[in-house]
């Protein structure tokens, strides 16, 4: 394994912002209190996105924070320990973002009436995304090729672990957790409606003027230019070669999965998606 990552319960992480003794502590010590809002994803499947509408609505349409302070330090990622460090010397209403998986998760948050937005995407299109990450990436390992990070992703040796373990682990929760499942592509369908949606979640009133704010501060355009939201400001993206925004539509992996490629991850997918009640938008016939 590349010394870029560490191995936790079988799960690569990349070592920049990973130990296991911060794992360990995340989930047993790390406290959720009942009004923290979780942004919870795989990698790659809008996080920065989600990070951005919550804030938006966080702040009642006023973009002044999105404006002027990076998102990290908005909802910062509670596995990464000098994110958690924020986390935790925060006493207002606390944002927080994560990818771990729902066993690595602070046990206390079945105790608790935190409300956790968990965001989805066409796992064909995350590839394609983290394909592009892994290239601009510092702390990733760039791979030689598409079918190389394909390959990984199946085996689930990619950050964070296993897609398909990771969304029907979350997707179990649905009973027992305060949570919201929405996906990337009803943001792209219909984001002033998702928009509405989450303010409902969070029990949030927006008049619609702030909603008109959220939708605009948190579209593509805006977020590419805004440097406290592009990750420009991070010494480990390489814009040059892929900027972090790169190009932030679906259906991206037709133009990188060969035909036997997509039908072989049509047949893992079913066969690992078999149990799901719930169904996606990529799971309609014209996959996108
Ligand atoms: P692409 O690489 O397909 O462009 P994450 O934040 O989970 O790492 O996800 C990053 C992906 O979300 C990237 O996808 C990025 O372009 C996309 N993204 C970020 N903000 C977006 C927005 N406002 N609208 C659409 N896509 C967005």
């Amino acid at each position: 394994m590349s010394e870029k990552y560490i191995r936790y319960q079988g799960i690569i992480f990349p070592a920049i912002s990973s130990e296991e003794s911060h794992f360990q502590y995340v989930r047993n010590e790390f406290q959720v209190r009942d009004n923290d809002i979780f942004n919870i994803t795989f990698p790659k499947s809008g996080t920065t996105w989600m990070l951005e509408i919550l804030s938006l609505i966080y702040k009642n349409g006023d973009a002044t924070w999105c404006n002027t302070v990076q998102n990290w330090e908005r909802a910062p990622w509670v596995e990464a320990k000098d994110l958690c460090a924020i986390v935790e010397k925060n006493t207002s209403q606390r944002l927080i973002s994560s990818h771990l998986p729902i066993q690595l998760f602070p046990k206390s948050i079945y105790n608790s009436n935190a409300k956790i937005v968990y965001t989805a995407r066409n796992p064909r299109d995350v590839v394609v995304s983290l394909h592009y990450m892994c290239k601009t990436a510092q702390f990733l390992e760039p791979p030689e090729n598409f079918t190389e990070t394909l390959d990984l992703f199946l085996k689930g040796e990619v950050i964070y672990g296993n897609w398909f373990d990771h969304i029907t682990g979350w997707l179990g929760m649905k009973d027992k957790l305060n949570i919201l499942y929405i996906t990337y592509e009803e943001l792209k369908k219909d984001l002033r409606g998702s928009v509405v949606k989450l303010c409902n979640f969070l029990g949030k009133e927006l008049d619609d003027a702030a909603i008109d704010s959220v939708v605009e501060n948190a579209s593509f355009k805006v977020m590419k230019n805004n440097n406290m939201s592009n990750f420009s400001q991070s010494d480990q993206i390489n814009a040059n070669i892929s900027p972090f925004m790169r190009k932030g539509v679906t259906g991206d992996w037709k133009n990188h999965f060969t035909v036997a490629q997509s039908e072989h991850f049509d047949a893992v997918y079913q066969e690992r998606m078999k149990d799901v009640k719930m169904k996606f938008p990529w799971d309609q016939t014209s996959i996108a």
